[in-house]
């Protein structure tokens, strides 16, 4: 994994940068600082310019890159929220949120979906009681399995950003690729043809949002919004066929995601457990600690989550989580919503 550590001089600057953004705005979320965003993250130390640029330009295979270093202030950031819908800690760590937000602006523009976590760019990740046993970010008890995030639709993230708040049980994240000089020809000419069907996770379902966001979208008739809902609903009962790698044949991107896929045939079912093979033993452990923030090649890089058994005291695992997309441009017709960065 790529990695960089934040020298004391350089925390400092962070700190100096952030501290300064966070008079000026309420929250990540507001336009205006995210119109800016990629403005000040000029501002970052040299050093993380320099890296995150050369992760983005070298596209390396190992596909992760690691910034730590910065020093999380366990009481100022509160308790971990029960629930991401409230925002509680929108003033309480934006600094460090600002900080993440820059970091992702130098590989990508934010980005978010109309359907998951009410539209918010940045999202957190944490366990939510009603989600325990669920296939989800917010689930806990069940191995999250590993998969390409959002792989069902087209214009999912280029990188995918989290950032630690807090891990004291030192929950893994699980990150891997398989050995494609692994595979045989016939299974990689399977693999690189549309004989799979992808469905959308649970994160986009109507039974995930907010009700105040269910509430806003029945009593405004918002159109675009429930054309979203709509548009999973068809992706989840007639997804279209796909190909599970594309790109290069010597060094293939992925699009993977095999607890919500289903192969049209035996033959296209023989090379995905191939390749699923080839990604279970190349799988590493990273604990993040807090103040971490990894950013994944979503091209390259499969995540998910070990199982772990949540307190919901408040102190359970936190992360921030960003979507960054190289060209929004690629995205135009799809966005509404705040700076049309928001996928409908
Ligand atoms: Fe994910």
């Amino acid at each position: 994994m790529w990695a960089l550590s934040l020298s004391p001089h350089e925390v400092e600057a962070v700190q100096a940068l952030t501290h300064e953004i966070a008079s000026e705005y309420k929250s990540v979320e507001d336009p205006q600082l995210i119109r800016r965003a990629t403005i000040y993250a000029h501002e970052l130390p040299r050093r993380v310019r320099q890296f995150l640029t050369e992760f983005k330009l070298l596209e390396p295979s190992d596909g992760v890159c690691l910034i730590s270093g910065y020093p999380i202030d366990n009481d100022r950031i509160g308790k971990t929220p029960a629930h991401w819908k409230w925002k509680l800690d929108a003033e309480t760590s934006l600094e460090e949120q600002i900080m993440f937000l820059l970091f992702g602006c130098l590989l990508g523009d934010p980005f978010a979906w109309a359907t998951q976590q009410d539209g918010y760019l940045m999202h957190d990740v944490l366990p939510i009681k009603d989600n325990q046993y669920d296939q989800l970010g917010s689930g806990s008890e069940q191995t999250l399995f590993w998969h390409t995030e959002d792989a069902f639709h087209p214009h999912r993230a280029d990188y995918l950003g989290l950032m630690c708040m807090r891990n004291p049980e030192g929950v893994a994240t699980t990150l891997g690729a398989p050995d494609i000089s692994r595979l045989s020809q016939e299974h990689l000419d399977v693999l690189f043809e549309p004989r799979y069907l992808i469905k959308p996770d649970e994160s986009h379902s109507e039974k995930n949002e907010s009700d105040q966001h269910k509430e806003a979208r029945q009593n405004n008739g918002n159109g675009e919004l429930n054309s979203a809902y709509e548009h999973i609903r068809k992706l989840n009962t007639a997804p279209p066929p796909v190909p599970m790698l594309f790109g290069p044949r010597q060094t293939p991107y992925l699009r993977l995601d095999p607890y919500f896929t289903t192969p049209l045939d035996d033959e296209a079912g023989a090379a995905l457990n191939a390749l699923a093979q080839s990604v279970d033993e190349n799988i590493q452990e990273v604990a993040l600690q807090p103040g971490d923030c990894i950013f994944i090649d979503n091209y390259r890089i499969v995540h998910g989550r070990k199982a772990f058994t949540a307190r919901y005291d408040g102190t359970d695992r936190w992360l921030k989580r960003l979507n960054l997309t190289r060209d929004l441009r690629k995205l135009q017709s799809a966005r509404t919503g705040s700076e049309m960065r928001v996928i409908v």
